[in-house]
């Protein structure tokens, strides 16, 4: 696939099939995803891939979607649910634990969505759907999967085989978004 197709091609998918995905392509997918740039090379950001359907049902429960009803379907049609998480303290932090930057820790999570797009289109390749969730509550998913100490959730990620895919939302211009000096 042409990268800029899949770049444009890809959107995020809230409905999919029952077909389990083959733990070969998910393999396949970091494969990809373990290519994206991070903060001097730290690679913080990694993928727990849920596939139990008890956990699936208990993550899509309104407690772990901070109340987002909408993101409670979503996971509970994903036949995998892919918790994107990032240890902290090392990205944008010198080897003393100092910032680097006056951004302090907000690389982290520059950090994890730059590895959540790849997976993404990683995953858009391999013919698979995906959706970032931004409306959680990581406490309350804590609960129900077993998070590494040091590390935080960035991003869930329902994830499967379309249903269908949804058209397009309306972009900005480019024009929009551009600007010479
Ligand atoms: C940081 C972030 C958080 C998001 N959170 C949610 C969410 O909680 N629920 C949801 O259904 N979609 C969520 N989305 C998906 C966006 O709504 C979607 O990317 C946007 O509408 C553009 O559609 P497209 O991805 O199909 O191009 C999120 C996307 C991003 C990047």
């Amino acid at each position: 696939m042409e990268l800029g197709t899949g770049i444009k091609e890809r959107r995020s998918v809230r409905r999919f099939e029952e077909r389990k995905i083959d733990h070969a392509v998910l393999r396949e997918i970091v494969e990809t995803a373990r290519y994206a740039p991070s903060w001097k090379n730290t690679q913080i950001v990694g993928y727990i891939v849920v596939e139990d359907r008890e956990k699936i049902a208990a993550l899509s429960s309104e407690a772990c979607m901070a109340g987002f009803s909408y993101n409670c379907k979503t996971v509970a049609s994903a036949p995998a649910v892919v918790l994107a998480v990032y240890e902290t303290g090392i990205s944008g932090f010198e080897k003393d634990g100092t910032p680097s930057t006056k951004k302090g820790a907000g690389w982290e999570m520059f950090d994890a969505g730059i590895a959540v797009q790849t997976f993404c289109l990683a995953a858009y390749e391999k013919g698979l759907g995906t959706v970032i969730l931004g409306y959680f509550d990581e406490d309350e998913i804590a609960k129900v999967i077993d998070i590494p100490d040091g590390k935080h959730i960035a991003a869930v990620i329902p994830m499967g085989y379309p249903e269908k895919m949804p058209p397009a939302p309306a972009r900005k211009e480019a024009d929009e978004l551009l600007t010479f000096l």
